[in-house]
């Protein structure tokens, strides 16, 4: 049984998709991997009730309470570890992790971004993409890296821009898109079809084209 840790900082939308597809039928029967644990970096984050409506035990470990940002890692990674967890999910948790944090969890730790990275890391990714003019916006799994939003492309979901579009239709229409991807990611990786090799994915028994996700 693979364990899987989703850390998060808000909503849980994608923290929710990856617990509605891991609770389906086919997952079940297909890959032995459960959410054991959901930690959130912040007490009011929305995610927290979405985990525990699931029945998956939750905690809250708020960074102002430490001394420094090595004091948080640490702890943090330890109330991870002590989960055991095959695969850890960063579902929208906002907050920088060290390269300490980072080495100890390498080839576990994947994050989703709603950008196709390269193109647009950071924060206001829908904004950077209707200021820059792109035609194709998306979202990116990625394995994390010390540099923020720099980590080994997984898989990536790409959608038009419309001509019509603001920052909150393309986001959630990249939302949406973000939804199939991270628990397809997930996936993988609990199976092992994707691993972190010398900073780079290796794929092993995948369809071609499935790590391009264009619907
Ligand atoms: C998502 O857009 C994700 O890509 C980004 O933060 C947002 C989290 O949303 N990293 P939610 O909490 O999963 O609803």
């Amino acid at each position: 049984m693979k364990r899987i840790v989703c850390l998060i900082s808000g909503r849980g939308s994608n923290l929710e998709s990856i617990l509605n597809t891991a609770e389906s039928e086919r997952w079940a029967t297909e890959v032995p991997a459960r959410v054991v644990a959901v930690i959130s970096n912040r007490a009011d984050a929305a995610g927290l009730a979405v985990a525990a409506a699931h029945g998956v035990p939750t905690s809250v470990i708020e960074q102002q309470r430490f001394a420094s940002r090595e004091a948080f890692d640490a702890r943090l990674a330890d109330a991870i570890e002590a989960h055991q967890p095959d695969v850890v999910v960063l579902a929208g948790f906002m907050r920088v992790l060290g390269s300490g944090f980072v080495a100890r969890f390498a080839g576990r730790l994947i994050n989703i971004h709603p950008s196709l990275l390269p193109a647009f890391p950071g924060l206001a990714t829908h904004r950077q993409a209707l200021a820059a003019g792109v035609r194709v916006h998306g979202a990116t799994v990625h394995f994390v890296a010390s540099e923020v939003d720099g980590g080994a492309i997984i898989a990536q979901a790409a959608i038009a821009v419309l001509a019509d579009d603001g920052e909150e239709s393309l986001a959630a229409r990249v939302l949406s898109r973000e939804h199939l991807l991270l628990p397809r990611c997930v996936r993988w990786l609990c199976e092992g079809r994707v691993a972190l090799r010398d900073g780079r994915t290796v794929v092993g028994d995948l369809p071609s084209g499935a790590l391009a996700l264009l619907v």
